[in-house]
């Protein structure tokens, strides 16, 4: 699919189709009065007739429209004029394109990036609407022997913006929505890939594909390699699995100055069974999505390789598989972590903090500005926060507030919960340093409580995504969350959002 901006108005376009908004209760946006007026008020009289009442998420498709260039106008419902907001005009633009992909059009143009959404400039409404229409194209039919391949003629989608004065900014703004897109849709894919096909070797395999289409730096430690360093909490994890753990370091440098890298660190359990604490069997399939934080870090770098940000970026990624057998974790193993630290291993399927706590310790070499840790860790997450926000925990308030604006301007959210020492009371253990579990209350605290002693002194974020990452149910597949927000930290940082 090809993008494009342009500003030309919506009666002169020579498309096969044209886009434009209707408010509820009856009321055309502002491209939409241009082409009623030119067309001696066409759409007014079908709005009028009752076909196009403005319900959010409707569309109608109106052909052979007089005195305009294009062969049709797609009309859009956006709700309630005064409740327009972010989720509206997402929802807007992904309606849109999942219509014109059914219509049979082979192009269109779309005036719905100059609608107002209160206190949101045109470079994010020009960004979130391609990555809404990326989104809305997105199929996952890699695994079936028959690809859903109805041929699709939409080829081109073409955004609009009111000014030419406005087109620089436009394109900027086109090109960050589809370096995130790409990104996103990456760890889309990996997350959607099962367990057999996605292993930590094929993890492994994606970072080495990014490594050498945008030249970054790449080292995966082996099993024996992390014997050596002494990584005993990854290494019980992976004591179960016949398939090799790797340990990924892909490093992308291209600051300008400082040379302290921002670390992201992902969990990467390419499948959760629970180990010797086995899990239930109901929807146990979705724990092929429990890499899905190493999946949504490598869709970051892809992104940000791909837009060349001058920052400097590591990605940590652990990968096994958490299964039980007869070399596996018991419960009550103690284990010495790269750190030095000793844990107390009281449940097997509190495995993900396991493999994240030598990976902080491992990012310490690096001399990082800060390290976020990104990780479907918590069942608690779930009931906390549902599939809205993910649950973010922070050492350092401004670490936090970044990754808080970063999530609302992308629109793919976090909310902070308290990390404070109170909490560490339940990780205490008889015969460790520390439990790896604490009990029924805050688990999404008590597992970022544990991970902060392993932050060392830098500043620390850890976003737990367990409830964003993947949808469960008829639309069960994964979301590509939070490439958004973190790509949006770091462009942030780079000065270009
Ligand atoms: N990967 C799971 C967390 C998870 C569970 C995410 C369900 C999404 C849906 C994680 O490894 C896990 O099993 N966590 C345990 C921790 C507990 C033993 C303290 C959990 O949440 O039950
Ligand atoms: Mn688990
Ligand atoms: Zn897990």
């Amino acid at each position: 699919m090809e993008f494009s901006i342009s500003s030309g108005s919506p009666e002169k376009q020579r498309s096969a189709c044209v886009v434009v908004g209707v408010f509820e209760p009856r009321k055309l946006s502002v491209a939409g009065e241009i082409i009623d007026h030119v067309s001696g008020r066409y759409l007014s009289e079908l709005i009028r007739r009752g076909d196009m009442e403005g319900k959010l998420g409707s569309t109608l498709l109106v052909p052979r429209v007089p005195g305009i260039l294009a062969d049709r106008v797609l009309l859009v419902g956006l709700g309630k004029e005064r409740d327009f907001r972010e989720n509206e005009y997402q929802k807007a633009v992904a309606g849109a394109v999942r219509t014109l992909n059914e219509t049979g059009a082979f192009d269109a143009s779309i005036f719905l990036t100059d609608l107002p959404v209160k206190k949101r400039e045109l470079r994010w409404r020009i960004r979130i609407a391609v990555m809404a229409a990326r989104a809305a194209l997105y199929r996952f039919d890699l695994m079936k022997s028959k690809h859903d391949d109805v041929r699709r003629p939409l080829r081109k989608l073409t955004f609009s913006v009111s000014r030419r004065g406005e087109l620089a900014d436009g394109e900027l703004a086109l090109k960050q929505g589809l370096a995130i897109a790409e990104g996103t849709n990456l760890a889309k894919t990996l997350g959607n890939l099962p367990a057999n096909v996605c292993t930590p070797g094929y993890l492994a395999q994606q970072a080495a594909e990014l490594a050498t289409s945008h030249q970054l730096k790449l080292e995966v430690l082996e099993r024996a390699d992390m014997e050596k360093l002494g990584m005993g909490a990854f290494l019980s994890v992976a004591r179960g699995a016949q398939e090799p753990p790797k340990f990924i370091v892909l490093e992308y440098r291209r600051g300008a100055q400082s040379g302290k890298p921002v670390v992201l660190i992902g969990k990467g359990i390419t499948f959760d069974t629970g180990g010797i604490s086995l899990k239930p069997a109901a929807d146990m399939d979705e724990m092929k999505f429990d890499m899905s934080g190493a999946a949504s870090v490598l869709g970051t770098v892809k992104a940000v390789a791909e837009l060349e940000l001058p920052i400097d970026l590591v990605a940590l990624i652990p990968t096994t598989e958490n299964m039980p057998g007869s070399m596996a974790t018991r419960p009550g193993d103690v284990v010495t972590t790269l750190s030095g630290q000793t844990v107390e291993i009281l449940n097997t399927d509190a495995e993900g903090r396991l493999i994240l706590c030598d990976a902080l310790t491992y990012a310490e070499r690096f001399d990082p500005d800060c390290v976020v840790d990104i990780a479907t860790l918590t069942g608690a997450c779930v009931i906390a926060l549902g599939d809205v926000a993910c649950g973010l925990m922070a050492n350092d308030e401004g670490l936090a507030k970044e990754l808080i604006a970063a999530g609302s301007m992308a629109h793919d959210r976090a909310w902070q919960l308290p990390l404070w020492d109170d909490y560490h009371e339940q990780l205490k253990s008889n015969f460790a340093d520390m439990a790896n579990v604490g009990g029924r209350g805050a688990g999404p605290i008590t597992a970022a409580c544990f991970l902060s002693k392993f932050a060392g002194k830098h500043r620390w974020a850890h976003l737990d995504i367990a409830g964003v990452a993947w949808r469960g149910g008829k639309e069960k597949g994964s979301t590509g969350r939070p490439v958004p927000l973190l790509t949006h930290f770091l462009l942030d940082r780079a000065g270009v959002l």
